[in-house]
């Protein structure tokens, strides 16, 4: 384990086994409908590879990287910092995401992609942690749900570490206050 880590909060294999039943219910239930995957940058990138490969029905993938306008949240905007490279009006479209905390950034991202017309959006998260919602947002697909800790690994990182750990951990105390 990590030095930095308290400890391992969901292990590989809870992780592995987890992405292949969400895989297997959304391909039940997207089937003949050829979804859009729309990964949210840069979180996702190691659960959207493993769920890619879990869905076995034909799929495209895309991304978006967004990010809140410090302090302004509340006033609904996004700041685009990558968009879509393809079209998704008339298509079903499967928002992934690392984490769904406040909720704040994927309410403004789900508002942005219903402007081009999809036929239908659903978010599917790695994490939920239903404790730090501020925005009136659930997903459809859920991985886990957490308790309202910090957590890392897995593809989420603490100022851009530990995203390549293959477990979700807690960081002890002292990781944050280097
Ligand atoms: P929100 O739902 O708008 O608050 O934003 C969720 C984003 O905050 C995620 O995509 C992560 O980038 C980040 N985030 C929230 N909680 C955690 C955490 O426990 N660890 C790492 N990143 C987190
Ligand atoms: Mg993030």
């Amino acid at each position: 384990m990590h030095n930095s880590i308290e400890r391992v909060l969901l292990t590989e294999e809870q992780i592995k086994a987890r992405v292949a039943q969400l895989g297997q219910a959304l391909a039940a239930d997207y089937r003949d409908k050829t979804p859009i995957f729309v990964g949210i940058l840069k979180g996702v990138v190691v659960f959207f590879a493993d769920m890619i490969r879990a869905v076995q029905i034909p799929c495209q993938i895309d991304f978006m990287a967004v990010s809140s306008y410090s302090g302004t949240a509340s006033t609904g905007k996004i700041q685009l910092l990558k968009d879509l490279s393809v079209d998704i009006t008339g298509r079903h479209v499967v928002i992934l995401e690392d984490i769904l905390d406040s909720g704040l950034t994927l309410q403004h991202t789900v508002e942005y992609l219903q402007s081009k017309h999809p036929a239908s959006v659903k978010i599917c998260t790695f994490l939920d942690k239903p404790e730090g919602r501020k925005a009136d947002i659930q997903a459809d697909y859920v991985g886990f749900s957490v308790p309202n800790l910090f957590v890392v690994g897995y593809g989420l990182d603490y100022d851009e570490a530990y995203r390549n750990l293959p477990y979700v951990g807690v960081l002890k105390p002292e990781a944050y206050s280097k």
